[in-house]
């Protein structure tokens, strides 16, 4: 990794140039090497950083190699549920307890938030006239990744099956795979926030390719597209959301259980009760 060192900066660090013209040469020369080292310091931090949460840190962008180089000694796998890892913004501590039967809302307020993302990606569907069921999609299309991040795309799915529109579910199934895969026609180009993530030159595994292959002729294949193409630009640290414009569509679509989501006995409700209680020991 190339290190710019800065001589203004250098020289003002040791006290300006009077201070500097002072010392031996071995003094400058061991200065300068702390220096370079404090530099250096500075940019691994700032590149595992970025390895670590994917986020648009500034500078060169990783290879795959460097990423799975990477996974030896990190503290977590990267696949871990957010619920389950502390983070900046939400450090480990106890969380409020859910309502006895919890609904889509009571989940996004005390288990999915802050939910920018996801909120933003349906804001952005609503105002540019998707249908209710690309909106619905958009807004839950990365929620599960409270629970698991891995193939989040197919947990999403599952979570919501038995209570969503079959579109909604095919679309949040299949948006993991087709987010490798440009569409030009579409409005979605590969995002560099995968260059981060991944690192330049990531194959997809063989399974995310023959899933695209299946999913780009299926006759729903648009569904999904339109969740990527909204996910694109759903990253906005300024944007205020809220889930309330999407309250009417969710009393529309969303079947939800009158027992509360992880006591319906549905075939999914243990996935509900483990993002309730993330503290369970077992
Ligand atoms: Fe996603
Ligand atoms: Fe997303």
């Amino acid at each position: 990794m190339p290190v710019d060192i800065d001589p203004t900066a250098f020289i003002a660090s040791l006290g300006g140039r009077a201070a500097v013209g002072c010392m031996s040469h071995e003094a400058r020369a061991d200065a300068l090497e702390d220096h370079a080292i404090r530099k250096l310091d500075e940019a691994v931090a700032q590149t595992q950083a970025g390895l670590n949460n994917g986020s648009a840190t500034p500078g060169r962008l990783p290879t795959a190699a460097e990423i799975e180089a990477h996974i030896d000694g990190s503290p977590n796998r990267r696949g871990v549920g957010n619920l389950f890892m502390p983070s900046a913004t939400r450090p480990i501590g106890r969380l409020e307890a859910m309502p006895k039967r919890p609904t889509l809302a009571d989940f996004f307020r005390l288990r999915f938030e802050p939910a920018n993302h996801v909120l933003q990606s349906a804001a952005r569907a609503m105002k540019t006239g998707m249908t209710e069921e690309v909106i619905l999609a958009c807004l839950l299309h990365d929620v599960v990744q409270a629970l698991i991040k891995v193939d989040h795309g197919w947990w999403g799915a599952q979570l919501f099956e038995p209570y969503l529109p079959e579109r909604s579910t095919f679309a949040i199934r299949y948006h993991q795979a087709l987010r490798f895969y440009p569409d030009e026609a579409n409005g979605y180009a590969y995002p560099d926030l995968y260059h981060r993530m991944f690192g330049v030159g990531y194959p997809p595994e063989p399974y995310i390719d023959e899933t695209y292959k299946m999913v780009r002729k299926h006759k729903w294949y648009i569904e999904p597209r339109l969740v990527t193409v909204n996910d694109l630009y759903a990253f906005d640290p300024t944007a205020t959301v809220s889930l309330d414009p999407f309250t009417d569509i969710i009393g529309r679509h969303f079947k939800q259980p009158k027992e509360g989501l992880g006591f319906d006995g549905s075939p999914v409700a243990h996935m509900w009760r483990s993002i309730a209680f993330p503290d369970h020991p077992l």
